[in-house]
């Protein structure tokens, strides 16, 4: 079949007000960069006009500027789910402008499929190779491509040629049935496939192809500090020391690491600690520093939903494709995130926390208990069926006015039932087995800063006794102080009951 060669601005007139648009993409590799960008300009004018152009995004996880950017300043989007990590896109979900649907990655495509978040008209997919009877071959991350392209009305081909051919060999897309007909995932270790190199779609929905040649627009990170190599230091000993135990099996299991400074320092140290085996990835994100492990030798196998890269480091994949073809594959997100194979392979899960309580529930998401920071991403599909799942942050945040361990989180993405380790550069608190009070002393004397210890210890000598401890009038007195005062060390208990 012949498909008609659009520019990207001719491709955006097809973009309606009301309209839902989905996007290839996981994070911003992958994601589709050149019609949205003239998406946003056409918005800009029509807003000009004194007309009103508002659509809705449905994506794999973030994007990058040329989308949640540009598009949330003109003002342009009306709903977007799920993930985000674009501080303009944040600026505007904080002002109450978007409204943005946080949910675990691993259902965003299973809930447009249920018919949860209404209708995608048109697909916008990133290929790296399309053929005439329809195989889109998809670039540096799986996202919900598969499903979007099957439910959308109309198809749109991002021709991106910045991708390499050598791309084409990297995917397993498999996307599932749904209840009650859905089957096992036939994935029993990390390298399984059990899908296609490709998405194929329906060649009568293609309107047609956009040729570009556009570097993904991944975020970079800041470089380790003594604060994120000692957090990283201090996962890489309590892994190394709970394998010597035999909790962890010899051969080790597979590792599922967020993205993030932290998460780059932990992953840095996993790598130097020869006392840890060469491991196996199965996670939703690469980057960087997995695939110079992959590269030592330390990392066996990658299995993830995107390569969140630099561009240099993607090029040196796609030359180096005949090493990295049997040590990394790319799979939609409901597959690298589901949480049948997470708990099938065992997957031990590290994410970073904003803010963690006494008892061990987590914040992921959200400052002072109203402001989005990005999202809960897929620490939340890991966490609950994680083999053990892990928790790291800075004990203290914005030099020190800030404790990481509070009294109760002002969000509760991850609860005391799902949260096995809590690690900061202090140490690390161990909670699997415990009860509440036991776990709120381990915190305490191995996560706190020195600084706020005797002020959680003073909040639980004013809480209510109960099987979890807490007084409620205070239990965000932290919180409070910050807001009010810019300084969590100003917290006064005195004014509070018992
Ligand atoms: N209160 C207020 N601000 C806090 C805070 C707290 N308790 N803890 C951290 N912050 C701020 C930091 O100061 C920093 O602010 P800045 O951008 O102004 O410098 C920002 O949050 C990011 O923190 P940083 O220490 O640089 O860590 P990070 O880059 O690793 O990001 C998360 C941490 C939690 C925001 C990030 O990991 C995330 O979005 N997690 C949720 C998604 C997820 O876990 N996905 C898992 C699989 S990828």
């Amino acid at each position: 079949m012949e498909f008609a060669r659009l520019t990207a601005a001719e491709a955006a007139t097809l973009v309606k007000h009301g309209m839902n648009i989905g996007l290839s993409g996981f994070t911003p590799a992958g994601t589709a960069k050149a019609v949205t960008a003239e998406v946003a300009k056409i918005a800009a004018a029509e807003h000009a006009a004194g007309r009103p152009f508002q659509i809705g995004i449905f994506t794999g996880a973030s994007t990058g500027m040329s989308t949640d950017g540009l598009l949330s300043e003109e003002n342009a989007i009306r709903y977007r789910a799920p993930y985000t990590t674009n501080p303009l896109f944040r600026k505007h979900v904080n002002a109450g402008d978007i409204a943005y649907n946080d949910l675990h990655l691993s259902q965003m495509a299973q809930e447009l499929r249920y018919g949860f978040m209404g209708k995608c008209d048109i697909a916008i997919l990133e290929c790296c190779e399309f053929t005439p009877d329809g195989k889109a071959y998809l670039t540096a991350a799986g996202g919900i491509a598969p499903t979007i392209a099957r439910l959308a009305d109309k198809i749109i081909i991002e021709l991106n040629h910045f991708h390499s051919k050598a791309a084409m060999g990297l995917h397993d897309v498999y996307e599932p049935l749904d209840p009650p007909y859905r089957k096992a995932i036939p994935i029993e270790h990390a390298s399984d496939r059990c899908g296609l190199p490709y998405v194929q779609v329906d060649v009568n929905k293609v309107v047609g192809i956009v040729e570009v040649d556009l570097p993904d627009e991944a975020r970079s990170f800041t470089a380790p500090d003594p604060v994120t190599d000692k957090i990283g230091q201090n996962v890489a000993d309590f892994l190394a020391a709970d394998m010597k135990r035999g909790i962890i099996p010899s051969t080790f299991l597979p590792l599922q690491s967020g993205v993030g400074n932290i998460a780059n320092a932990v992953l840095g140290a996993l790598g130097r600690d020869t006392t840890i085996p060469a491991f196996e990835m199965y996670t939703e994100v690469l980057q960087d520093a997995v695939v110079k492990l992959i590269r030592e030798g330390r990392v066996k196998f990658g299995s993830t939903c995107s390569l969140t890269v630099t561009n240099d480091c993607l090029k040196g994949i796609y030359e180096d494709m005949d090493f990295f073809k049997d040590k990394l594959v790319l799979r939609p997100s409901e597959i690298s995130n589901n949480p049948e194979i997470i708990r099938r392979l065992g997957v031990i899960s590290i994410n970073t926390a904003i803010e963690v309580d006494l008892y061990g529930h987590v914040n992921s998401t959200q400052i002072c208990g109203t402001k989005m920071m990005n999202g809960i991403g897929g620490s939340g599909d890991f966490t609950r069926n994680a083999y053990i799942s892990i928790f790291t942050c800075p004990s203290v945040a914005k030099d020190g006015m800030i404790s990481s361990i509070v009294p109760m989180v002002s969000h509760a993405d991850h609860t005391e039932h799902d949260v096995n380790i809590v690690i900061t550069e202090q140490g690390i608190a161990d909670l699997r087995g415990k009860s509440p009070m036991e776990r709120a002393k381990a915190i305490i004397e191995n996560c706190a800063h020195p600084d706020y210890k005797n002020l959680l210890w003073d909040y639980l000598k004013i809480s209510a006794k109960g099987h979890t401890c807490h007084n409620m009038a205070a239990a965000l007195s932290f919180h409070d102080t910050f807001l009010h005062q810019g300084d969590m060390h100003l917290v006064d208990f005195s004014k509070f009951g018992k």
